[in-house]
């Protein structure tokens, strides 16, 4: 059988998973190599890390290709997965905004820019404005420095990059941090090695 196969993110959560994978007595300083393996080890080689882009972190849960995940709640609320939510592991803090340039009058039909349109688009219908969602990848902060958008919605962790490009956050959506997520069927099979390791780090979240 192959060892037990964890998805997580690559950047900001994977450096935060290592001393709470620590805490939960798993030896993982290999995430943090400066290195282009996308594959790693505990150094017991009982858990292996599959490095991904945080979108796709669900897919390969979902698939089996991974018995658990690490994921954000933003990708888990801007698309919908079939998957079991053990537990909030408490880091990756953020937070998901509208923000926008500070005093400027807002169009009868804002034009909003983000790449979480589903969470933007229920956002702004629960509150009953129209808005114009329009999709972009990344570097959201630029569509109304140059006027592609009114608005953006966006994580925001420490607020430099809002501020450095001269926006104020206008209102909290929801507060955002990083799940563990499961596959159904294999959290069924595997139950044992699974759920012992996320009572594991159950406890080193709770100490
Ligand atoms: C995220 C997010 C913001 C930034 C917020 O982008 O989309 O741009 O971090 O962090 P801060 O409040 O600490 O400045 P990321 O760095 O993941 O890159 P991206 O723009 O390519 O999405």
């Amino acid at each position: 059988m192959r060892p037990l196969t964890i998805a997580i993110p690559k950047g900001r959560v994977q450096k935060q998973l290592v001393p709470l994978l620590d805490r939960a007595g798993f030896e993982a300083s290999r995430l943090l190599d400066d290195d282009r393996k996308l594959v790693r080890e505990t150094d017991d080689g009982r858990l292996r890390f599959l490095l991904l882009k945080p979108d796709d972190v669900p897919t390969y849960v979902e698939y089996g290709a991974a018995d658990l995940g690490i994921v954000g709640r933003d990708v888990l609320l801007e698309r919908r997965y079939d998957l079991y939510q053990p537990l909030d592991l408490g880091i990756g803090r953020c937070r998901m905004v509208v923000a926008g340039p500070p005093g400027r009058a807002l169009p009868a039909v804002p034009r909003v820019a983000t790449k979480y349109t589903r969470i933007a688009t229920e956002h702004f219908a629960s509150k009953g404005i129209q808005a114009e969602v329009i999709f972009v990848q990344g570097s959201v902060e630029l569509a109304p420095i140059v006027g592609l958008a009114d608005l953006i919605v966006d994580l925001v962790e420490t607020g430099s990059t809002l501020k450095e490009n001269g926006l104020v956050e206008h209102e909290l959506i929801c507060a955002i941090s990083s799940v563990v997520v499961a596959n159904r069927s294999l959290f069924k099979l595997r139950h044992t090695e699974v759920s012992e390791i996320v009572e594991r780090l159950r406890a080193a979240v709770a100490g």
